[in-house]
């Protein structure tokens, strides 16, 4: 059985430890098997970049950030354009799926990932997908590999702005990735202690956000902690076209940096934005994520076994299990407004800039 793997869309820590995994369960489970590495993601398919791995290339990766197949960006809009041959991306992965000889594919990345992922399925490849993103937007899946870990590095950064935030009585804003999802800044924002959380899918008033900065100055805490997620907008944008946002925004100016200068000036007090930015994605994935990573990766040699295609691993509740891949693609996992995480944040006094209280059932 020839088996082809690659890994595709933003990187995280956990990539390697998933590819680990697979590899010591076929190598372990599956007589007679080989697996054949495609490089770069999609653009390797496309392009036929792809070469057979040894048992010991899987050797020593556990705890190593990135992936060793290397990755790229390949929108999922592009893939059935055709070029002027009258080809599409799709038709050259199909053909290469074939020349390689390959009797599965499987496809470690995020949303976009997973779109792909079922249109191959949809054309007669046999596809295994795994959930890969430290955004945690996967759609039927609690939880994604690389998530913990980029919620500890956050926390870890929360943690040392604090020091000195209070010492120097200033508010900070930290930036967290996420575009639009806000999974990985209301976590870390909870575990660092942040005293206001933005979101994506919680569109907040900027007088709110001045409201509680100046409240709290008032009640004698001179700092002042937010979260900001990448992709959080205000009310006002929430009901503008892209286009009209980044306007009034000012071209290349971050709604991070706009609300830094509207505090200063609006809750007069001293304030400094933070942007953790790739260190996010970075570095050795965490103890948790090293588990869920070999596990999620040895049960998709499981599936395999069994000849499960057309699927991507998930855990839910505490189970790892497997959804087809067509349920899943295109589908986003935003928080619920009612998420236990949102209450729990509301009942100890966080706020997200939304103007909204802590209801109690
Ligand atoms: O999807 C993961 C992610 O890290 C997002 O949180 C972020 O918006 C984006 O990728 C950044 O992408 P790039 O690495 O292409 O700059």
């Amino acid at each position: 059985m020839k088996i082809g793997i690659l890994t595709s869309g933003g990187d995280c820590p956990g990539l390697n430890a998933v590819i680990r995994g697979f590899a010591k369960y076929v190598y372990n489970q599956i007589p007679k098997a080989e697996i054949i590495g495609i490089s770069d993601g999609y653009g390797g398919l496309i392009n036929g970049e792809a070469h057979t791995l040894k048992e010991s290339d899987f050797s020593g990766i556990l705890n190593v950030g990135g992936t060793i197949l290397g990755t790229s960006r390949q929108p999922y809009k592009l893939m059935t354009q055709e070029d002027q041959n009258g080809q599409s991306k799709l038709d050259l992965m199909k053909k290469n799926y074939k020349k390689l000889g390959l009797d599965l594919l499987v496809t470690l990345g995020g949303a976009g990932t997973h779109k792909t992922a079922a249109l191959l399925s949809q054309n007669g490849c046999n596809v295994i997908g795994l959930p890969k993103t430290i955004d945690n937007d996967i759609w039927g899946t609690d939880v994604t590999f690389g998530f913990h870990t980029a919620v500890d590095i956050d926390t870890e950064c929360i943690d040392r702005i604090h020091t000195t935030a209070a010492s120097h009585g200033r508010t900070m804003l930290v930036e967290i990735m996420g575009n639009k999802v806000g999974w990985l800044t209301l976590y870390a924002g909870i575990a660092g202690g942040a005293d206001i959380i933005l979101l994506p899918e919680f569109p907040f008033d900027p007088d709110d956000v001045v409201k509680t900065v100046r409240k709290r100055i008032d009640n004698g805490k001179a700092f002042n902690i937010i979260a900001i997620a990448e992709g959080a907008i205000t009310k006002a944008e929430s009901k503008m076209k892209k286009q009209e946002k980044l306007e009034k925004r000012g071209g290349d100016v971050t709604l991070t940096s706009a609300l830094a200068r509207y505090i200063e000036k609006e809750a007069g007090v001293e304030t400094r934005t933070v942007v953790p930015g790739h260190l996010q994605r970075g570095g050795n994935p965490s103890p948790y994520d090293r588990l869920l990573s070999t596990e999620m990766g040895s049960f998709a040699g499981k599936l395999v076994e069994e000849g499960k295609f057309g699927t991507t691993v998930a855990v839910v509740n505490n189970k790892i299990t497997s959804n087809y891949l067509i349920d899943i693609a295109g589908k986003t996992k935003y928080i619920p407004k009612d998420h236990q995480m949102i209450g729990v944040a509301r009942s100890i006094g966080i706020s997200f800039g939304d103007g909204e209280k802590y209801e109690k059932n």
